[in-house]
């Protein structure tokens, strides 16, 4: 019989990639993915633990899910299960458990795979007149990856794949070391397998996934240990997949080999995702991250040369314990310096258990307010001077889905700028192009491929462009 499945999903792509997987899991077992979970058999929250407010995100929405369940049992017998995945379980399970009733079980990042166990024991406890309570945030000594089954399918042209997971870096703010646990690298012949599979399915755009994800060292084909840049060569050489991406990267591991597939893979996008959290060193040094201001500098100017056209993206942190106006300003200074077209940025939130936390000095809350405002009202100019400097430029546009609008199609660039493109206007019109005429209900072939598109004009999220030549 066929029962029905709702995953929620929280914080990185990483959860993305794992909800996914975990459908493609149950499947097998009789459950099909629903949009809402008013009807369903089972509900997964796929939690995110890195900043503050996670778990009382995770408590009022199970809150909710209370109503819906007891509804459903008074109305209809039927039982709801309520499962936490994810960071938040892993990190906080036992205390969710006793916390909050209406949860039948909580897994972590690397035991999704033995989930229909888990629910196996959820229906015998039921059936036994038990409370289900069941728990499973082991770090097993078996990868999740050799359990799973094969991907579902991706739901469109842009997928990410996981090729590294977990964290041997232990910077003091951060519980990804905790929650994924130690460094993983999957062995390049399931990545390989793993890649064929997607763009033959129809996937033209790949972001290889890991917490780490340029320590990739997994082993190789021929026995010995591939980087990350070796393995986006591999990867290069796929028929189909026309763009390769990877995130999140550490400073310390942009290796020569992994700047020079930058320069040497043309599918490698050239957009980087490089967080430096601060540009002061005293800060650096008491995140642990084990680089100067400077490395960092320096890592960016090797980047620039390989691929002069490279754009780059960052993540920050303002008001870490011990921050000063003067460390703040040397943050403000690398951002000037490097010039970034995308970010992020976060006030420091102390995460129980990590060393940071126990600091003497924290940082005021109204001087983190202060600088995250001063930085990001930074950053958004940045970008918005990145895509101005985009207008007139063309790009190849990757057609993902259909706009708000009549006739209009969305897209993403190289820099993953998104782009709306009416394509019935400009030079090219499709009709002018010999393809299929304009249709309200097709994509003419459009969708899932990818378009040289001319930039018209650009806003501080996104572009508009008109189509200069056929699909490639
Ligand atoms: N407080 C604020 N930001 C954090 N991040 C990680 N941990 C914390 C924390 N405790 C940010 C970092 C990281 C991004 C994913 O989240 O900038 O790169
Ligand atoms: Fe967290 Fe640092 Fe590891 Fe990134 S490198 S996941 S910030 S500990």
């Amino acid at each position: 019989m066929s029962k029905k499945l709702f995953i929620k999903t929280y914080g990185c792509q990483m959860n993305v990639y794992d909800s996914n997987r975990m459908a493609d899991v149950l499947k097998p077992h009789g459950y099909d993915a629903v949009d809402s979970p008013e009807s369903a058999d089972l509900v997964i929250l796929n939690t995110c633990h890195i900043r503050e407010k996670a778990a009382e995100k995770v408590y009022s929405e199970v809150g909710r899910l209370r109503q819906l369940k007891d509804a459903r049992k008074t109305d209809t017998g039927e039982d709801m299960t309520i499962a936490i995945a994810g960071c938040v379980g892993q990190a906080e399970g036992p205390e969710m458990m006793r916390r909050a009733p209406a949860i039948d079980l909580v897994l972590g990042p690397q035991t999704y795979h033995r989930l229909p166990d888990m629910l196996r024991e959820v229906d015998d406890r039921r059936l036994k007149g038990q409370r289900p309570r069941v728990l499973d945030t082991d770090f097993p000594v078996e990868s999740k990856f050799d359990f799973l089954p094969e991907e579902q399918g991706p739901q469109g042209p842009a997928a990410f794949l996981t090729v590294q997971e977990g964290c041997d870096k232990f910077c003091t703010f951060c519980v990804v070391p905790y929650t994924r646990g130690a460094e993983f690298s999957r062995p390049v012949r399931d990545i390989l397998t793993e890649a064929r599979r997607l763009s033959a399915a129809g996937v033209r755009d790949i972001t290889l996934l890991g917490q780490n994800v340029n320590a990739y060292h997994g082993d190789d084909l021929n026995g010995g240990t591939a980087s990350l840049g070796s393995l986006i060569r591999r990867l290069g050489d796929i028929d189909g997949i026309a763009r390769i991406r990877y995130t999140t990267s550490h400073p310390r591991d942009m290796d020569a080999e992994l700047i020079a597939a930058h320069r040497d893979v043309p599918q490698c996008m050239p957009y980087l995702h490089l967080p430096v959290q601060s540009g002061s060193d005293r800060i650096l040094d008491a995140m642990n991250r084990r680089h100067t201001a400077d490395l960092y500098r320096r890592i960016i100017d090797d980047l620039r040369a390989a691929r002069p056209d490279i754009a780059l993206s960052s993540d920050f942190i303002v008001g870490f314990p011990g921050e000063t106006d003067a460390d703040f300003e040397d943050t403000m200074r690398l951002v000037r310096d490097v010039a970034y077209a995308q970010a992020y940025s976060f006030k420091y939130s102390p995460r129980p258990g990590t060393p940071a936390a126990d600091m003497e000095v924290q940082v005021d809350e109204t001087v983190k307010t202060e600088r995250l405002a001063a930085l990001q009202a930074l950053l958004n100019t940045q970008q918005k001077a990145f895509n101005d400097a985009s207008v007139g430029r063309v790009f190849d546009v990757l057609f993902e889905r259909r706009g708000k609008r009549a006739r209009q199609l969305v897209g993403r660039s190289p820099y993953l700028q998104a782009v709306h493109v009416d394509v019935t206007r400009g030079d090219y019109t499709l009709d002018g192009m010999g393809a299929s005429p304009y249709t309200e209900n097709s994509d003419n072939g459009l969708m899932g491929t990818l378009v040289p598109v001319r930039i018209t004009s650009a806003g501080p999220n996104s572009l508009e462009g008109e189509l200069t030549g056929l699909p490639s």
